[in-house]
């Protein structure tokens, strides 16, 4: 059973990101902390028939603290979201010092937490809280994750849509990369079961996965960006993380993560020629246990990897030298 602490809970992310983590008998404690709103979040939420136990901090009366402690897995989409007309990167300044800030907390209340990061830009964001918590000397790269389960989801469901498949749960469509634009490569070639799409059919489904966060922004025209499907996305990712850490196995997810610190990631990081980068990671007791190599790639997945791999190199070093330049 886990402790889980939520950060950013009162948000449009925070609040049916929480309602799921209430919902599930693997949670025991709910923790909900938010610069507003967080206590009647909470004491809403708590209301519901689930084991888990709810609570609701400030930052007054050492409320981070409260929230923290103890906390096993640390979930994060604190920060500003997009408005129409903005990139992930427009919201870099805003969201780095959030990450950073909160990320120097973890540290050293609840440095063994799995930490699971939804503030955009997750290709920032994430190098962020590494270079925080190597400061801090607890970085553990088995347990700091940038959450792009969001793509995965995305893939499965606008291949479903363009084949006129009822079922998007049919197609496991693995998405490396990072997480924003071009960044995002869907390997649509290592569908399975395996889809035969046309060229066109290929640069839609594509192009939706790699912008669809904004055909959402511009859909809700100011009022945010993806915010329930990121709640079930980042639900999937935090209970993906819960059942390995109870010991179930055969655990894959892709993720964001710090490729020379997991197992087999190393050699994947030397080849690609990046240190952060979305592989498939199978998760145990402790976290990431490995990292899956990309596999056989079409030459349409190649001409994609060599767009991703220059605008991500830039996104890592926005963001460790963020840090490591004392903000
Ligand atoms: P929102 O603005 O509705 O919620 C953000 C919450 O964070 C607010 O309640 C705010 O009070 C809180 N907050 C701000 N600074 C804080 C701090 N220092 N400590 C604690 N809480 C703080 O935004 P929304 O829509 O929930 O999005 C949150 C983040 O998730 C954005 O950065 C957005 O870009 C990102 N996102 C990530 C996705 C992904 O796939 N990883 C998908 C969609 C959004």
């Amino acid at each position: 059973m886990v402790k889980v602490s939520v950060l950013g809970a009162s948000g449009q992310i925070g609040q049916p990101l929480s309602l799921l983590l209430k919902s599930s008998p693997l949670v025991t404690e709910l923790r909900l902390y938010d610069v507003v709103h967080s206590v009647g979040v909470a004491t809403d939420l708590d209301h519901i028939d689930t084991p888990a136990k709810v609570s609701g901090y400030l930052p007054n009366d050492n409320g981070l603290e409260k929230a923290l402690s103890g906390a096993e897995l640390v979930m994060i989409p604190a920060g500003v979201a997009r408005k129409p007309g903005m990139t992930r990167d427009d919201l870099f300044t805003t969201n780095a010092n959030v990450i950073a800030d909160l990320l120097s907390e973890v540290a050293q209340l609840c440095p063994e937490a799995f930490i699971c990061i939804i503030t955009n830009p997750v290709n920032s964001t994430v190098p962020i809280a590494v270079e925080v918590l190597k400061k801090h000397g607890v970085f553990n790269p088995r347990r700091v994750f940038g959450v792009t389960t969001l793509d995965v989801v995305r893939a499965s469901t606008f291949t479903a849509h363009a084949l006129g498949e009822l079922d998007p749960q049919k197609f496991k469509i693995p998405v490396v990369g990072g997480h924003s634009g071009a960044t995002i490569i869907p390997l649509i070639s290592q569908s399975q079961p395996p889809v035969q799409l046309t060229k066109e059919q290929l640069d839609a489904v594509t192009y939706r996965v790699q912008f669809g966060g904004d055909e959402i922004v511009k859909s809700k025209a100011g009022a945010g960006s993806a915010t329930t499907c990121m709640a079930y996305a980042g639900f999937r990712f935090a209970q993906a993380i819960m059942k390995a850490y109870r010991g179930e196995t055969g655990i894959v997810e892709p993720t964001y993560v710090f490729l020379p610190g997991v197992p087999g990631g190393e050699e994947i990081s030397k080849s690609l020629g990046v240190s952060f980068f979305a592989v498939p990671v199978e998760f145990g007791t402790d976290g990431a246990t490995k990292a899956q190599p990309v596999g056989p790639l079409s030459d349409y997945e190649q001409d994609l990897l060599k767009k991703a791999i220059q605008e991500l190199r830039g996104n890592i070093v926005k963001g460790e030298s963020h840090v490591k330049g004392g903000k």
